[in-house]
């Protein structure tokens, strides 16, 4: 929203440039700087209206993506890595009676989530006795190897500031899962700026990402590639440790 604010700012100050074209036409040089902020002004409104309930509740139907093709055993521990607004987490816990769910997140100053407003939603949705939150980063999990028995994430790994290469999140969240562990992540792994060399996750998770666009249909402007055009999904298992290695 603050992105969407400052953009919606940027295209009135041209708007505003452009009306002087009446007193010089100097001013109509403000067309071409209104093109760009105004149709980035135009994709950020779209797609926080997509994703909100009015819009077709696109985050909401992405979370239960990730929720339902995710198997937990019953009374098993699951990690959101990059819980933002506790809203995945609480959707696992509702989802899986009996399981009990951590969310981690930084909580940087850039993004408008908090572990109180996380909190909070854990509450309101009844799950308050099985989810807890806690300030970590993606990139150096607190947790010690296999304490897990699902991990997900979604839309997190290439927000991962301290990872030059993105699979790193990756990496990091399956140190976490305990072998025949499931997990299931959302990220831009289609976009190359992030994930240069395709093969990397494949080789890393051991199964083949699939377009968020494959699995359910998303409309302008969520299949942008701004936006969630390079979305794909992962899902699998932690394999065993091989016979004889420790
Ligand atoms: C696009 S939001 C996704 C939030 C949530 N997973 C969802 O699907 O609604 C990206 C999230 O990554 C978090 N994030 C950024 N850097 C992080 C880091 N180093 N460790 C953990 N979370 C991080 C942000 O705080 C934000 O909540």
């Amino acid at each position: 929203m603050a992105r969407l604010r400052a953009f919606a700012g940027l295209t009135l100050l041209c708007l505003a440039g452009c009306v002087f074209a009446l007193v010089s036409p100097w001013f109509l040089l403000f067309l071409a700087p209104l093109g760009v902020v105004g149709y980035s002004t135009l994709i950020l409104t779209l797609t926080a209206y997509r994703l909100s309930p009015r819009g077709g509740d696109f985050q909401r139907r992405i979370h239960l993506l990730v929720v339902t093709s995710l198997s937990v055993p019953p009374a098993g521990r699951a990690l959101d890595v990059g819980c933002g607004s506790g809203s995945l987490a609480v959707k696992l816990a509702q989802a899986h009676p009996g399981v009990t769910v951590v969310g981690v997140d930084s909580w940087a100053a850039d993004w408008e989530y908090s572990a109180e407003q996380c909190a909070r939603n854990a509450r309101i949705e009844g799950v308050a006795d099985r989810v807890t939150f806690e300030r970590q980063s993606g990139s150096a999990l607190s947790f010690p190897a296999a304490s897990f028995d699902a991990v997900v994430s979604c839309m997190t790994f290439h927000e991962i500031r301290e990872n030059a290469d993105k699979t790193d999140g990756a990496a990091e969240a399956l140190r976490v899962l305990r072998p025949g562990g499931t997990f299931v992540f959302l990220d831009l792994f289609g976009d190359r700026s992030f994930y240069p060399d395709p093969a990397a996750l494949p080789a890393l998770v051991g199964a083949d990402p699939r377009p968020l666009s494959d699995l359910m249909a998303l409309p302008f402007p969520l299949r942008h590639p701004k936006v969630l055009g390079h979305a794909m999904v992962v899902t699998g298992t932690r394999p065993p440790p091989a016979q004889g290695s420790r």
